[in-house]
């Protein structure tokens, strides 16, 4: 089992102390910030906007992985471009023109990404896999932290690691929702080699950081 990315979810962390969290996680050996942003209305759920982004940038060297649970998504990728997102995510869901955000994104010079909900076929890969850098496989519902891992997904990320294999690019797989130490092999073994991780790395606080995220790349 090789060892994957992990991308720590602040949506676990304190939000009165967020800078810290980022500098202790980022010192805790997380690979990628993973940023929840959520508008009460794409999901039941309000998070944070690009000021908090772009306050949290100079905390940290590590890429920010900004998962964008946004509708509409278009007119704040530039904002969140600007504010030092370097990996952005989006929901086809949340529409209007996927393969249109995906471009954007490109044409910001970002790493585009693509999410996939519980209920979202791989099928709708089809023609957009060719465009991004990276697919997001929800293994929850999007909107909240500390929900339980839907298993059915792991055939949905074996789908789509035949999917990158056959494009011969580097495009990465990473997993969301419910990954722990139990659920992280699961999907490693199914073909993701990028795992969020919320509760299941803040859990615990500050001197857990290490050994929970330690746990999820399968040393300890
Ligand atoms: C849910 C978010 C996840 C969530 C993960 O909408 O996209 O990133 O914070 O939290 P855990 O790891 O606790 O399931
Ligand atoms: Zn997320």
């Amino acid at each position: 089992m090789t060892a994957p990315l992990i991308s720590p979810s602040i949506l676990s962390a304190d939000f009165a102390r967020l800078g810290e969290e980022v500098r202790a996680i980022d010192e805790a050996g997380a690979d990628w910030i993973h940023i929840d942003v959520m508008d009460g209305h794409y999901v039941p759920n309000i998070t944070i906007g690009p000021a908090v982004v772009k306050a949290l940038r100079p905390h940290t060297d590590k890429p920010f992985d900004v998962h964008l649970m946004i509708q509409p998504v278009d007119p704040y990728l530039e904002a969140f471009a600007e504010a030092g997102a370097d990996i952005i995510t989006v929901h086809p869901e949340a529409g209007p023109h996927i393969h249109r955000t995906l471009q954007a994104i490109k044409g910001l010079g970002k790493q585009a990404g693509v999410v996939l909900n519980p209920g979202t076929p791989a099928k709708m890969l089809d023609y957009l896999i060719e465009e991004v850098d990276l697919v997001l496989v929800m293994s929850v519902n999007p909107g909240f932290g500390g929900q339980s891992f839907i298993h059915s997904q792991l055939r949905k990320i074996e789908a789509i690691r035949k999917m990158i294999d056959k494009t011969g690019k580097d495009i990465r797989l990473e997993v969301d929702g419910g990954v722990d130490p139990k659920t992280a092999p699961l999907c490693i073994d199914a073909g993701a080699d990028v795992l969020v991780a919320g509760s299941a790395t803040f859990r615990g606080g500050p001197e857990k950081y290490a050994s929970n995220i330690a746990a999820l790349k399968g040393r300890k």
